[in-house]
């Protein structure tokens, strides 16, 4: 049961979105770790909160009082930890709450490095007007924004469509450990990004997609070409697999 004590909470309130407390139940089916190893490395998410207040400080900065547009940073934090990939792949990066903690997690493996792809849009103006896009980014920033600079050393990150810029990325890499998808929640696009990526998949992979609600049946039928369940996080449309 997920508490104010259960591990991953303290820093899911350090960083000021209450539905970032992790969902070990959903870590432990997609790694096949045991529930001991995944708590120490929540544990590790909760000793590391000076870095979540400085994601939620550079928010604030940002103008964006409660902004976190991804919801399981520190499930993502434990699957790093988890699988120890060589490489990690995201597609959609806006502010960086989930380059920051795949990057913090890889950091913490002192192995492997993470490309990120996004094709950011950028607020009209000062402040964010009505109706407009949380994910833009503020006047004079640049994608992962929000990031702690001490944890951008290294990372890969490429601007632009990752229907340019993802069939780069996979015919540079060996293998793909885990992949996420976060940008265009489309059924067509999440469709060519997993064909994209299949080639580089191992088994072990994670393969993860968010909002999930726009993109159709895209997930469940590559699950299905795979033969494997797709995992739900809690009730949400944040969902993954693990390649056989
Ligand atoms: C939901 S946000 C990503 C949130 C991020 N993962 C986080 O943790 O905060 C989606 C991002 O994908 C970008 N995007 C939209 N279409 C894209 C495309 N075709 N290629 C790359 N990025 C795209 C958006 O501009 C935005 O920055």
């Amino acid at each position: 049961m997920a508490g104010p004590t259960s591990p991953g909470s303290r820093a899911a309130r350090a960083l000021g979105d209450p539905r970032a407390v992790p969902d070990r139940t959903w870590v432990r089916a997609l790694t096949g770790r045991s529930r001991e190893e995944i708590d120490g490395w929540l544990l590790e998410c909760d000793a590391a909160l000076a870095t979540e207040r400085a994601i939620r400080a550079a928010h604030r900065r940002g103008g964006r009082e409660s902004y976190a547009q991804f919801r399981a940073p520190f499930d993502l934090y434990a699957i790093v930890r988890a699988l120890a990939p060589e490489v990690v792949v995201e597609t959609g990066v806006s502010s960086g709450v989930s380059s920051a903690h795949l990057l913090l997690a890889l950091r913490m493996n002192r192995s492997g490095h993470l490309i990120s792809i996004d094709l950011p849009t950028h607020q009209a103006g000062r402040h964010l007007a009505r109706g407009e896009s949380m994910v833009s980014l503020p006047p004079g920033r640049r994608s992962g924004w929000a990031i702690p600079a001490g944890l951008r050393r290294g990372w890969d990150l490429r601007i632009g469509p990752s229907q340019e810029r993802l069939p780069e990325a996979a015919s540079e890499v060996g293998s793909i450990g885990v992949f996420l998808h976060d940008d265009l929640h489309t059924p067509e696009h999440l469709a060519f990004e997993l064909r994209t990526i299949r080639p580089r998949l191992r088994p072990g992979s994670v393969v993860l997609a968010d909002n999930t609600v726009w993109t159709g049946r895209s997930f469940d039928e590559f699950a299905r070409s795979l033969g494997v369940r797709v995992r739900r996080r809690r009730r949400s449309d944040l969902v993954g697999l693990r390649v056989p």
